[in-house]
């Protein structure tokens, strides 16, 4: 049978009035072989009746799929699995010194169905071209790119934007990042990280929205909604990924790529409920992380991935592996070999190899052998599919790659715009002494101090995508932008903290022990109203392979703090850091603190719109900041010992769950920051009605400037079938109060929120009394303790 009559025939089995729509449309059109299927794809497009409704639009992409899998010989599905790095200029000739004319010959020959790396609307059009115009089927190629906070336009670090507890400044920030990207070619980003991290050593803590499960959970939906949008189709979104599935952020002692071990309730109470959040938002695909969880590699994991992901959760996207994730299985000790670790992962459900080679060397081999079931590879080539039918490349698969778009989208007013609302609502207060903190535009003068203050790059954080470097405005910029021509301000270097190249793939020069600059700093602090001295850590000091043991202050920022002090006691920090700082002398010495993390774009505009007073700052840190990295991993959300420090008397007696040389307790609590303005919180009502718990409070501007409170929410199941936290969060709000105002805040707990998962994984709620907790963070809050039956 021809390739044309079969083709024709697949479609007439799967829907009939389509197939005769499109072979009368067929008959007067004489087209080329080669473009044959991807044109007929596309008439089943348009020909098709139009629906809102999802689940019917996802029938009828099922229904193309199957009709061109149908079609697709062995080598021509293992194509759609392979993910290839784009290594060369794509506008120019294919070099032929390296192993690019062969990876160019595989994608003509459709044996690639998504490449990594491959941007800007030209680039993307050229690669497009070889697959489409030159492969049999003519199946387009997917481009995927790490935006992580941003494409050109940085917004600021994802634990930045998780500060805010405000989901609209997640979504509007993947929104602009979307827009940008996909100008530029892209399709689909690797975002978000929606790892839980309980350990500031992890570098990659700065990636994702911090240690707890509800706040990231909340953060996914709101970044993977800003990225899809509700049509994928459109030429303003991309596909996200929730990554990385599952446990790489409890890396065993923070080091990155590490072992995880974690017991079944913590894998399914913490770890997966963000997971299971993004799968429920419609996010696009997965990927695998490359940590073994309890022995088994992630990337070869039946449980996670057949079991919970695509079993229990019912996902219905696809699954890549991370860079390299199924050749690794070797290493890790699990695989025989390359093809037994092919033969491992498809088995347990990664879809897409991303730079193993290794389904595209050994998967035809497998399943002729019967080592690998032609069920799964065809499962996974079907939800490849579907995506690029959702983006709508069969429809047209130069959608993307429209050079006049891509040039006027790029670092516009209105990005900038969300850039500098995101970055004023990420920053943290963590101290602000005798109100130091507003300072008047019209003070006399200003010595601002630290390599990381004249920087206009770290603010740009790490995975920046295309930014473009030093292009940040930096504080002291921000700082100068903002004063009146009165003010005076001068700037000195202080110390030295990083030298040589900074990047992404280099390991960091950190400079110990330069005292260099400090006596040019005392002598500017001695004559200056107010010092703003920026410490911290580059921005490179965080970010995939840049964990850390020392969680302090590197170099002689530290020392330079204190003999600044001596000269002026008004010294305001501002700290710039990819994860929670042990900086306890610092918090004590100092008068008042900013936490900045790494701001984006306009990171130095919108310090200054908080140190001014023009932004009442509202971040809470998604972090508990520990006192000491013995404390690590540290969070808020631990369970009871049999012997707790007690709340008074002996604190530090031998026989309480405690250190002798470190207080237990945080530095800064998860959930803690401060406002210009002064809340008050009154008792909260709770009552019960079933299983549905309503609970209200009363909060009050007790100050006269206006400001915004996030109310928390906290739950303690006292006593259950497998321990409980202490503490677990459970809902919030943001309220802006006027000066002096009474807000009344109410809430609804649900079964789900009040329920865990057992060990077994399933979810049980038990009968029994709960502590309901509210306050303005996870230390101080004001509590009632009720029964719930359920
Ligand atoms: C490895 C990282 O772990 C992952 O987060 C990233 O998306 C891929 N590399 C692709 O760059």
């Amino acid at each position: 049978m021809s390739f044309r009559k079969e083709y024709l025939m697949s479609l007439a089995g799967k829907s009939k009035t389509e197939s005769v729509k499109l072979c009368s449309t067929m008959k007067r059109i004489h087209i080329l072989f080669a473009t044959l299927p991807l044109f007929f794809i596309s008439c089943m497009e348009t020909n098709q009746t139009q629906t809102n409704q999802a689940s019917e639009a996802d029938v009828l992409i099922d229904e193309k799929v199957d009709s061109l899998l149908a079609l697709m010989t062995i080598g021509e599905k293992v194509g759609q699995l392979n993910m290839y790095n784009g290594t060369w200029e794509f506008t120019g000739p294919v070099p032929a010194n390296d192993n690019s004319q062969d990876k160019a010959n595989m994608i003509k020959s459709g044996g690639v169905g998504a490449m990594i790396n491959v941007l800007t609307a030209e680039g993307t059009r050229a690669a497009q071209r070889m697959a489409v115009e030159n492969s049999r089927l003519g199946i387009p190629l997917l481009f995927g790119y790490d935006v992580i906070h941003g494409y050109k336009t940085m917004m600021p670090v994802p634990l930045a934007q998780a500060a805010s507890w405000d989901p609209e400044v997640a979504r509007s920030g993947s929104q602009v990042a979307a827009l940008e990207a996909s100008a530029a070619g892209v399709h689909w980003t690797f975002a978000p990280m929606v790892d839980v991290s309980r350990d500031a050593r992890w570098g990659r803590i700065v990636e994702g929205a911090g240690e707890d499960p509800y706040l990231t959970s909340v953060m996914a939906k709101a970044w993977i909604d800003g990225y899809q949008g509700d049509d994928l189709s459109a030429s303003h979104t991309i596909a996200a990924c929730a990554k990385h599935y599952a446990a790489y952020g409890f890396a065993e002692a923070g080091r990155d790529y590490n072992t995880a071990e974690v017991s079944m309730s913590t894998l399914h109470n913490v770890i997966l409920r963000p997971f299971k959040a993004s799968s429920e938002a419609g996010v696009a695909t997965f990927m695998n992380s490359f940590n073994d969880v309890n022995g088994i590699p992630a990337t070869g994991s039946q449980y996670l991935l057949r079991d919970v992901l695509k079993g229990a959760w019912d996902y219905q996207g696809f699954v890549v592996s991370d860079w390299g994730s199924i050749k690794e299985m070797t290493v890790h000790g699990y695989s025989r070999d390359k093809k037994h670790a092919a033969q491992l992962a498809l088995a347990a459900g990664s879809d897409m190899d991303m730079e193993s080679k290794a389904y595209e060397e050994f998967t035809e081999e497998l399943i002729a052998e019967g080592g690998s079931s032609m069920e799964h590879l065809d499962d996974a080539v079907r939800r490849i599919l579907k995506l690029k039918f959702q983006l709508g490349l069969f429809d047209d698969p130069y959608k993307y790659c429209d050079t006049e778009r891509e040039k006027q989208s790029m670092l516009t007013a209105e990005n900038m715009a969300v850039a500098r609302d995101a970055a004023r609502k990420s920053m943290v207060l963590l101290k602000n002494q005798n109100d130091l903190l507003p300072l008047k535009k019209d003070i006399r003068s200003i010595a601002v101090i630290g390599q990381l203050a004249a920087s206009k790059d770290t603010h740009l954080g790490n995975w920046r995508a295309q930014a473009i470097g030093d292009s940040g405005v930096s504080l002291l910029e921000g700082i100068k932008n903002a004063v009146s021509p009165q003010t005076t301000i001068t700037y000195s270097e202080g110390y030295k903290l990083v030298q040589g190249e900074r990047s992404f793939i280099k390991e960091l020069d950190v400079i110990e022990g330069d005292r260099s600059g400090f006596r040019d700093a005392i002598a500017l602090a001695k004559k200056s109203d107010v010092v703003l001295l920026a410490i911290g850590e580059d921005c490179f000091q965080s970010g995939e392979g840049r964990s850390q043991v020392d969680i302090g202050l590197k170099g002689t920022q530290q020392e330079l703090l204190m003999k600044l002090l001596e000269v002026n006691e008004n010294v305001v920090v501002v700290l710039s850091n990819g994860r929670p700082l042990a900086i306890p002398e610092v918090v004590t010495s100092a008068p008042a603190v900013l936490e900045t993390w790494f701001l984006g774009s306009e990171a130095g505009n919108a310090i200054a719109d908080v140190i001014f007073g023009d932004f009442s700052p509202e971040g809470k840190l998604p972090v508990s900041f520990s006192y000491h990295v013995g404390q690590e991993p540290f969070y808020y959300s631990q369970k009871s010992t049999g012997r707790p420090v007690p709340e008074t008397g002996d604190y530090t007696h031998v026989v309480w769950s405690h250190y002798i040389d470190s207080p237990n307790e945080a530095l800064f609590p998860f959930g803690f920051g401060l406002s210009y303005a002064d809340f008050e919180y009154k008792k909260p009502k709770v009552s019960v009605a079933g299983a549905v718990v309503e609970i209200s409070v009363n909060l009050t501007n007790v100050s006269d400037v206006e400001g915004t409170e996030t109310v928390q929410v906290y739950i303690r199941d006292l006593y259950a079938s497998e321990i409980q936290p202490i503490k677990r969060l459970v809902d919030f709000q943001k309220v802006k109060l006027a000066a002096g105002a009474t807000q009344t805040i109410a809430f609804t707990l649900s079964e789900e929120d009040l329920g865990f998962y057992k060990s077994d994984g399933s979810f049980v709620t038990e009968s029994g009394e709960f502590e309901i907790m509210i306050g303005g963070n996870s230390r101080d809050v004001t509590s009632e303790t009720i029964t719930v039956n359920f």
